[in-house]
């Protein structure tokens, strides 16, 4: 089954072509890694389809509705969830306050029976570290980042998008978060994961889209965009640049 299919999805920031005509699938299951070089429109194209900042043109299709230019609350419903790169909490939430937030208005309503119960359980399965209490402020990033994740699939999620949840981690935070990554998908949720960590992609994705001046220039099977010249030469690329 097809969970998502955007065509030719474009977003611009005035004169600037962020997004441009990008197509896609996710099929039911992936666990797909949206890869490419520092600017190179990837968070844009997210946030397009999630609706925090909608296309400029193109439709986005999701369990085959048209739900182009629909806001984050109502992709959230339908069964779209997603983390960021920065994380942005309510400081002064505790973690488990936090969590029962999207529990509440994440699900429709009679959903969740226990909603403290259902985050506790959010926060026990991304292994959050630190005790349910500790108030979001005090937590380091890549803490925030794991709250940011039971956070996230506390409304039920049918599709996860998360953004770099692993930039800055340990080898051992790594191969924490790859497990986690695992169980997500065994849940069967499907999973569109922006990461430029080679050792993660690898392990976890099925499939790879890269994305070069926001226009795709790959798409596939993993092994086979990792190993796509024109991919090396756009991270190559970037690099002389900087
Ligand atoms: N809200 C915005 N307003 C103007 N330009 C933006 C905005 N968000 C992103 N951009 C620009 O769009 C391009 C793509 O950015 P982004 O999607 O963040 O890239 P990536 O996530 O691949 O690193 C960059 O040139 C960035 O400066
Ligand atoms: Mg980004």
């Amino acid at each position: 089954m097809i969970v998502l299919e955007t065509h030719e999805v474009t977003k611009k920031f005035g004169g600037l072509t962020a997004v441009n005509s990008v197509s896609m699938t996710v099929n039911e299951g992936d666990v797909v890694g949206l890869i490419g070089p520092n600017g190179a429109g990837k968070t844009t194209f997210i946030n397009a389809i999630s609706g925090l900042n909608p296309p400029t043109s193109g439709q986005v299709k999701f369990f085959g509705e048209d739900t182009t230019g629909l806001t984050p609350e109502k992709m959230c419903r339908l069964g779209l969830s997603r983390t960021f790169q920065i994380p942005s909490p309510f400081p002064k939430m505790t973690a488990i306050e936090s969590v029962m937030t999207a529990s509440i208005f994440g699900n429709d309503p009679g959903v969740v029976k226990d909603h403290t119960a259902h985050s506790r359980e959010m926060l026990a399965f991304v292994e959050f570290p630190m005790d349910e209490t500790v108030v979001a402020e005090q937590l380091n990033t890549v803490q925030l980042k794991r709250l940011d994740l039971a956070r996230a699939l506390a409304s039920h999620p049918k599709l996860l998008f998360m953004d770099e949840m692993a930039s800055g981690l340990s080898e051992g935070e790594l191969q924490d978060i790859m497990r986690i990554i695992h169980k997500i998908s065994k849940k069967g949720i499907s999973i569109l994961m922006i990461e430029h960590i080679m050792q993660l992609i690898m392990a976890v994705c099925n499939k790879l889209l890269c994305i070069q001046f926001g226009t795709k220039i790959a798409e596939g099977p993993t092994e086979e965009v990792a190993n796509d010249p024109k991919v090396a030469s756009a991270y190559l690329g970037s690099e002389e640049e900087d």
